[in-house]
């Protein structure tokens, strides 16, 4: 039987009125002037909506928010997010979510809070001693969901799994696969580099070669991915039978190309294999029909885009 996974990912929802007078002289007060002079242009809660309603339609057997709910990480928008989010659990749409980069954006929010305001978000059928990774099941398909985010000085945005993380991932890839169940695994952070997005080193996740290295080993049929805003699907080099897909923000109004476009993301997977990766972009008043791709279409990543080494 068929398992779709949908993705919304970078939804940046704004909400302003939880900052303190602390915030106004940290790094929270950098990325209100980056939201200010960028970014309140280009983001739209009515994009975020429209996406809520067309998966709603969709009905998919799991729903994965890859990060970035927020712009600082603040409680206030996390509130909101999950707002927005809310007629897909209502509709009976069992719907994940993990931190990126923006909801651990400062020391302040690594503490509990967000897995405290979205404890009803992430609800695993299995998980290790700490909150990441968590692993949902549909069907015969895991969904092992990570947290790549840590809070980084100003104007940089890489990430972190982290060695515990990574152990913890192994034991409970094993025991999935001894339960006969395929892999997939859902992360805020790039597994592979699209050369377009310049600047790696200050937004990369900086022990990919590890994350890869899992996903290769326990035959990860699929990584689904954040942060870019970019769209970029790609087979790994090492073990092509893994696909690596990013989608864009799916809140932002942009209508250039279909790499920056507003997006959301369907999978569609049946026993041990990934039949299609499908997006919708958004026209500027809907997001349209399913661009599907199948596996075989999917170039393997050239050694330029690789981040196999190190
Ligand atoms: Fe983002």
């Amino acid at each position: 039987m068929s398992v779709r996974i949908g993705q919304m990912t970078d939804i940046h929802v704004r909400d302003f009125s939880g900052m303190r007078l602390s915030d106004w002289f940290g790094k929270r007060m950098t990325g209100w002037v980056n939201y200010q002079s960028k970014r309140a242009k280009e983001y739209s809660a009515e994009v975020v909506a429209a996406g809520v309603a067309r998966l709603v339609e969709e009905r998919p057997d799991l729903v994965v928010v890859s990060g970035d709910l927020t712009n600082v990480g603040l409680e206030t928008e996390l509130v909101a997010a999950l707002r927005l989010l809310a007629p897909l659990r209502e509709a009976g749409v069992r719907t994940v979510v993990f931190p990126g980069n923006h909801d651990m954006y400062v020391t302040a929010a690594t503490r509990g809070g967000f897995e405290r305001v979205a404890a009803d978000w992430q609800i695993a059928d299995a998980r290790g001693e700490r909150p990441y990774p968590f692993v949902v099941r549909a069907g015969e398909v895991s969904c092992v969901c990570f947290n790549s985010a840590i809070p980084v000085p100003p104007v940089l945005a890489y990430g972190r799994l982290g060695r515990q993380q990574l152990d913890d991932a192994a034991r409970l890839c094993a025991a999935e696969r001894s339960l006969g169940q395929t892999l997939v695994f859902a992360v805020h952070h790039h597994a592979t580099r699209a050369p377009e997005r310049p600047a790696e080193w200050m937004r990369n996740l900086r022990d990919v070669a590890a994350f890869r290295r899992l996903a290769a080993e326990y035959g990860a049929v699929l990584v689904l991915h954040g942060h870019n805003h970019y769209e970029h699907t790609r087979r790994l080099r090492e073990a092509p039978g893994v696909v690596v897909s990013g989608i864009s923000s799916s809140t932002t109004t942009r209508t250039d190309p279909p790499p920056r476009r507003g997006q959301i993301g369907m999978y569609e997977l049946d026993g041990a294999a990934l039949l299609g990766v499908g997006v919708a972009d958004w026209d500027g008043a809907r997001f349209g029909q399913w661009r599907w791709t199948t596996p075989s279409d999917i170039p393997v990543e050239s050694e330029h885009e690789s981040l196999a080494g190190g």
